[in-house]
């Protein structure tokens, strides 16, 4: 049975993109080359916006952005406050799963890392990003004291977003490790709006330290401790699962994580949708460089740009 996905993108100013350009597109067969019409409907036709637009796509652009802050937890971690000169990228990146491609001004593009937007202070267009150095690109965007250059916004950080859009009135189970934090403040914020009753777990991991939980508190949402690697914490997990009626859980870490909830949520006997960051390797964000390609099912998907259940990406 063909999967069944949507492109994070479609409808967006960001639609058409270049895979339509080059009859790549994710959804419209008659963007993929194809003479019949067989698309999977997203609410708007991508062929007729290619034609109005007489071929023309809206690129994602490369802005400076000035540093405010920057302050080392631990030698492992930093957060970073840049600020956004335009008020509608501010807006664009207050979107639970945004993540950007920042990189230090002076490096080449391919110093790029992408980075979930964790906080935004709308009012002065200043966004928050917590960043763990592992590696040359890390430790490069961590050097700039004045300024980093930014492209975005990217929406497909997490797989699962419909059901965080859509929820209203639910009971959220919300599990964050490590790094891993820095995704869930923007998904609790946009919860809420939905009046959803939501328990978080916060496991510090490697890093030691829980960067979601001052925020979290700041909101009104207070966070257990937790430890996923504790076999009595695992325990506890199913019981959290069961005795509060959740309704989805989202979980923000490893794949190893989402793998370990995955097969808590296998084993009770009513379906819970699991929503998962997406840990995908991610370059240039646009369906374009193929770093994110995996084969599904027989079918090649690209992570940047595909919204796939959990259960297709971790066999539910
Ligand atoms: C959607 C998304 C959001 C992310 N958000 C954050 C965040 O908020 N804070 C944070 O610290 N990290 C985040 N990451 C991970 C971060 O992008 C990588 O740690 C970073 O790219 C590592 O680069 P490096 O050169 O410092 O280390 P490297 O030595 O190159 O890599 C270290 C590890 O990071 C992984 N990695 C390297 N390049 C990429 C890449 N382009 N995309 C994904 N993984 C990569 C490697 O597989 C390796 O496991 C996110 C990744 C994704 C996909
Ligand atoms: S990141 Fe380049 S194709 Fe997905």
């Amino acid at each position: 049975m063909a999967l069944n996905y949507y492109c994070i993108d479609a409808g967006s100013q960001y639609c058409p993109c270049h895979l339509a350009k080059t009859e790549n597109c994710l959804i419209c067969s008659m963007m993929q080359g194809k003479e019949i019409c067989d698309c999977r409907w997203q609410g708007i036709c991508v062929y007729q916006e290619y034609m109005w637009a007489d071929g023309k796509i809206e690129e994602r652009k490369t802005i400076p952005a000035s540093v405010v802050e920057k302050n080392f937890l631990t030698d492992k971690l930093v957060i970073i406050k840049i600020f956004i000169p335009l008020d509608s990228l501010v807006r664009e990146l207050n979107q639970p799963g945004t993540f950007v491609f920042l990189r230090s001004e002076g490096s080449p593009e391919y110093y790029d890392v992408p980075l979930c937007v964790m906080d935004i202070d709308e009012s002065n267009k200043i966004l928050s990003f917590a960043v763990n150095i592992v590696g040359p690109k890390t430790k490069a965007i961590i050097m700039s004291d004045s300024m980093v250059l930014m492209r975005g916004p990217y929406w497909n950080g997490l797989l699962g977003l419909k059901h965080i859009k859509s929820s209203y009135s639910k009971h959220w189970l919300i599990i964050g490790r490590g790094i891993g934090q820095a995704s869930i403040i923007s998904v609790v914020k946009n919860l809420l709006r939905g009046n959803n009753n939501i328990t978080v777990l916060l496991d510090s991991g490697t890093l030691k330290i829980n960067i979601a939980e001052d925020e979290l508190k700041k909101i009104g949402v207070i966070p257990q401790e937790f430890e996923l690697n504790n076999a009595f914490y695992k325990k506890r997990l199913r019981e959290i699962i069961e005795k509060n009626a959740v309704d989805f859980v989202y979980s923000s870490g490893s794949d190893i994580q989402h793998m370990f909830i995955q097969n808590i949520l296998n084993k009770l006997s009513r379906r819970i949708p699991l929503i998962a960051s997406n840990n995908h390797q991610l370059c240039c964000g646009e369906g374009i460089c193929g770093s994110c390609e995996t084969l599904i099912d027989g079918e090649l998907i690209h992570f940047c740009k595909v919204q796939l259940g959990s259960e297709n990406v971790l066999g539910g």
